[in-house]
């Protein structure tokens, strides 16, 4: 089996008309390694695909003759100033699908002046990304059991300038991605995991099956819960971002607990087959939270109109996981860009034809499910 990804010849970004074409023009640029690990669900991927199936659900009610001449898409999340509400969500080993990895996510988010999350699980070392992302650099942690692992990489990404920690709380364990299993998944030799600085730990689980799963069966602390949000306040001042709440109860704990913002997600299908959609799940997390923490969505964005659902059920701002990597494969920083580009202009059009001019005033009223 290949590791690298394989020595196509360059794109022509221009002709990639969605974030459709990309995806499918980024898998064939794969090696199926890194095929199978980006586009994985758990077990049947009926969450996988049910984040985009819900999407198609919920319509549209536009509004005619508004002057939509001018169209604002900037926003702020957590005080952080955003061209739009529009961000990278944080996903493992960016080198898989092109040698700039995290660098090159970084760069395009810098160019499009949005807010990348860094995960735990990179390729590049923060201190390295942080520099390139223009201030707008946010972390995902992954807990380790040995808290004072866990504190070293805090500080580290602390002192690297990231401006919220991202806290995973869907992983206790990593969900079964059957096609992983069967292939075995591992990290090339020759990519680094050096925010945990495991090439040696990683190297040591050879075996069958995935040796991801594996090594986060062995650092990862499956005994997370609310206490430990208590802990992680004595240990950082940065704002805190729960990353995959799905219930109105999780919701409000999470606010209860000093959380800054609640991110939706399933972790783009990949944990708990068959949980609800982020999209379905939206209303009853913004209803819980009641003002009191920003709302954030992930999980099946594909399109403007998805993004000004989300915008309209009361998110702040949506993020993109693997349209991102498959961006990446395209064209490296150029081909997220492009990722960027494409769906910031969807959204712009998706708002004059629904007569909307500010992504900070949609209303629910913009949308109503399907009967
Ligand atoms: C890691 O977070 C993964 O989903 O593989």
């Amino acid at each position: 089996m290949t590791h690298t990804v394989p020595d196509a010849p360059e794109l022509e970004l221009h002709r990639l008309m969605n974030l459709h074409d990309i995806e499918t023009e980024g898998q064939a640029r794969l090696s199926v390694n890194a095929l199978e690990y980006y586009r994985s669900g758990a077990n049947d991927g009926h969450t996988l695909r049910g984040n985009q199936v819900a999407f198609t659900r919920l319509h549209l009610r536009p509004r005619m003759l508004v002057d939509v001449s001018h169209v604002k898409l900037e926003t702020t999340v957590l005080g952080l100033p955003i061209s739009m509400p529009i961000g990278a969500a944080p996903s493992a080993f960016h080198g898989l699908a092109h040698l700039e990895a995290e660098l090159g996510t970084a760069q395009a988010t810098q160019a499009a002046q949005t807010v990348m999350t860094l995960s735990t699980l990179s390729n590049t070392p923060i201190e390295a990304v942080s520099g390139r992302t223009g201030g707008r650099l946010w972390f995902q942690l992954y807990l380790y059991r040995d808290r004072e692992r866990a504190r070293a990489l805090i500080q580290r990404a602390q002192a690297a300038g990231a401006r919220a920690l991202v806290l995973t709380v869907d992983a206790p364990e990593l969900g079964r991605r059957e096609a992983n299993e069967r292939l075995g998944f591992s990290l090339p030799p020759h990519l680094e995991a050096p925010n945990v600085g495991t090439r040696e730990e990683l190297a040591r689980l050879e075996g069958s099956g995935s040796h991801l799963t594996r090594y986060f069966a062995g650092l990862m602390d499956a005994s997370l819960n609310w206490r430990d949000l208590e802990w992680l306040r004595t240990v950082t001042d940065l704002p805190i971002v729960l990353k995959g709440i799905l219930t109105g109860e999780d919701a409000a704990l999470g606010v209860e607990h000093g959380a800054a913002a609640i991110w939706v997600s399933n972790h783009g299908g990949r944990q708990l087959d068959t949980a609800v959609p982020g999209i379905e799940a939206l209303s009853e997390v913004v209803d819980a939270v009641a003002g009191r923490a920003e709302v954030y969505l992930d999980g099946g964005v594909r399109r403007g109109t998805d993004v000004l659902k989300a915008l309209s059920l009361g998110a702040r701002a949506v993020f993109l996981g693997r349209p991102v990597l498959y961006g990446l494969a395209c064209g490296g920083a150029a081909g997220v860009e492009r990722v960027l580009a494409l769906i910031r202009e969807e959204l712009r059009l998706a708002m004059v034809l629904s007569g909307q001019t500010d992504v900070q005033k949609l209303s629910e009223k913009l949308v109503q499910w399907g009967r």
